[in-house]
Parts: C-alpha cells; structure tokens; sequence
C-alpha cells in the first residue's frame, strides 16, 4: 500500500534523472546543454558524443520509464478500469520529470521520446514495436530524428488501440503524444524553414 502511494513520486524522480547530461559530462566531457540543439536526449548525445554515449543516454531514459510502468502494473493487477488509470498516472508522473526534471530546476528538460517509449513497451510491447517501425521509415526517408519522433509521436495514440489498448490507456498515449509534438516545436520550425540538421 505505502509504495501504492509513493510510486508516482518515484516515477516522477526517476523520470527527472538527467541521464543525457550525466553520461554527455562523463564520456564526453561536455555540457548537453551548450552542444548541438541543446536538447538532453540520446540524438543530441549522439550528436556530440558518438554511438556509445547515445546508446546509453537512450538505454537510461528508456529504463527510467519502463521501471515504474512495470511496477505499476504488478501493483495494480493491471487490466481494470482503477489499473489502467493508476498505470497512466504513472507514465505520465515519468515523462513530465522527463520534461520538466527536478534537478535541473524544472528547466533544460528532454522531448521525451526514448521515456515514453520505455513506459509503453513495459505496457503494449506491439503498440511500441508498430510506432517503431514508423519511427524507423520516416528517419530513414527523411535522415532527421524530428521528423520520426514527431511521426511517432502521431502514431502512438492509434498503435495502442490497434495492440489492445484500453480507452484509458490511448488516451494517456494521445498526452503523451501531444506533449511530445509541443517539445518538438523549435525542430518543427527548424524543419519548415529547412535548417534542421540531418543524421
Ligand atoms: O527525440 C529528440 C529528437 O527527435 C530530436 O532531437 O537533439 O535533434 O532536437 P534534437
């Protein structure tokens, strides 16, 4: 029961976790923050740092989404109406300390794509395994990660009804999917007026 209480903090307090920064400072010496888009996410590290650190900044904020959601669904018996809920308030606690973290003041926060795919995959694996392939198309015809996060981000809602998804659970998918367009909106700009940078 107490951890039935004190999980959606804990959600939102690992989703802060800066993990981009922290593995950018270490492995690269630089600050996420002042390189490339600014962005704290896995495509800026990337950008700065090379595959490896990526892959860990990717591996991290995908982690520290799917943990919660993978205890919020043990603890909720997932599958009911309170469940579902109780899981949505979960994935939601995650990404907005994604987005808005904690430790860095409620500033500098991600775009949360690689969280909210953490948080799906521990839910509709099929849901995340379809939005990917979306995700995988639009990046390679167009070589800009923008392009296929904003395309995911479009896709999620519909790929967690089509997997299976209750009304709760697409609706928590459809925030999550606008809150990621939102935090896309300086590369929407960069996209229209062709300066968005390729892969
Ligand atoms: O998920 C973030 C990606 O879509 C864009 O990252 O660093 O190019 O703004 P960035």
């Amino acid at each position: 029961i107490f951890i039935l209480f004190m999980l959606p903090a804990l959600a939102y307090g690992l989703g802060s976790i800066p993990w981009g920064l922290i593995v950018a400072r270490r492995l690269a010496s630089v600050d996420i923050r002042k390189t490339g888009s600014g962005n704290i996410g896995a495509t800026n590290v990337r950008r700065a740092g090379g595959n490896i650190p990526g892959v860990l900044t990717l591996a991290g904020d995908m982690l520290k989404g799917m943990l919660p959601v993978c205890l919020a669904i043990r603890l909720s018996g997932g599958g009911n109406g309170w469940g579902d809920l109780y899981i949505s308030a979960i994935i939601l606690a995650a990404f907005t300390g994604h987005l808005y973290p904690v430790y860095l003041k409620f500033r500098d926060g991600g775009k949360g794509v690689a969280t909210a795919a953490g948080c799906f995959l521990a839910i509709s694996p099929l849901a995340v395994l379809i939005t990917l392939s979306g995700f995988i198309l639009l990046v390679r015809g167009t070589r800009r990660v923008s392009v296929g996060s904003v395309g995911a981000a479009a896709i999620l809602p519909f790929a967690v009804r089509a997997a299976g998804g209750s009304g709760t659970i697409t609706a928590c998918a459809a925030l999550i999917g606008l809150g990621i367009v939102i935090r896309h909106r300086d590369n929407i700009r960069r996209l229209m007026a062709g300066t968005e940078p390729k892969i």
